[in-house]
């Protein structure tokens, strides 16, 4: 579990400086895929290959700019019902990019780390998440956390089904149950918040995305297609955040 991060040092951006108030963790809804490949003619897997592009970019802007965490979702548990073309070309992405940026990701101080129902991963994508996670353990720079087979309603009900087995095994008093006990059972526990939710391609939703923890989140939506979507995007969310006065349902 993770809970402790180094203490960070804002550093400038190259071309001029970064808001002062900047967002923790930063997820991202990268939609779009599709609509990007078929405006250029092409299979939507091209789409999604070119969504692994643009996410690399985002990773090294949130390394240049010391984002602590960024949370992407990559896969749903409603996405299986795609074609079975689709799903094995999503899941041979993951395991490309896993393959090939690992060990570049490890240097520059990502751990990697996943939420979702990870079990009912194919075999091969499993095991070469449990490789990173394993390698990437101890690094403290950037976790980028891969939602995969994520859904929010699925996670608030594994969580409360693992809450009610350990009532049953008396591990837990169902007397003591808080929200804060709620959130030691999700997957994304120890993890603070999302600051900043940020959804390409235009939908005003959350497609089931970190239900529970989006709850003060602040949205940011573009029209950007995803695979389009560069650090100057990125930035422009970050300048908007930084003017957002959050008040977490209280009062200036
Ligand atoms: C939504 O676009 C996007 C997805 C369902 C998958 C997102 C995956 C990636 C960007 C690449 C894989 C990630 C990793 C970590 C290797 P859509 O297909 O729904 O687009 P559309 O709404 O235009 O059809």
């Amino acid at each position: 579990m993770l809970s402790i991060f180094f203490p960070k040092r804002r550093k400038k951006k190259r071309d001029g400086s970064l808001p002062e108030r900047l967002p923790r963790h930063v997820a991202i809804i990268m939609d779009g895929n599709g609509r990007w490949a078929q405006k250029r003619g092409l299979p939507r897997a091209a789409g999604h290959r070119a969504g692994v592009e643009a996410l690399r970019e985002v990773v090294k802007a949130c390394l240049e700019w010391d984002i602590q965490i960024l949370t992407v979702y990559a896969f749903s548990t409603e996405n299986w019902k795609r074609p079975r073309s689709e799903v094995q070309a999503l899941m041979h992405l993951l395991v490309e990019y896993l393959e090939r940026e690992v060990e570049e990701l490890h240097e520059q101080g990502v751990q990697i780390r996943a939420i979702g129902r990870i079990s009912e991963l194919p075999v091969e994508a499993r095991q070469k998440l449990q490789q990173a996670m394993e390698t990437t353990a101890g690094n403290r720079r950037l976790v980028l956390n891969l939602a995969l087979n994520y859904g929010g309603r699925a996670e608030l009900a594994d969580a409360c089904a693992a809450m009610v087995r350990d009532v049953e095994e008396g591990k837990l008093r169902w007397e003591e149950i808080r929200e804060d006990t709620l959130e030691k059972y999700l997957y994304t526990a120890g993890l603070p918040d999302p600051d900043l939710l940020i959804r390409a391609a235009g939908e005003m939703r959350l497609s089931n995305f970190l239900l529970w923890q989006a709850a003060y989140t602040e949205l940011w939506v573009t029209s950007t297609l995803w695979p389009d979507f560069r650090r100057e995007d990125l930035l422009a969310a970050l300048e908007d955040y930084a003017r957002r006065e959050r008040r977490f349902g209280g009062l200036k």
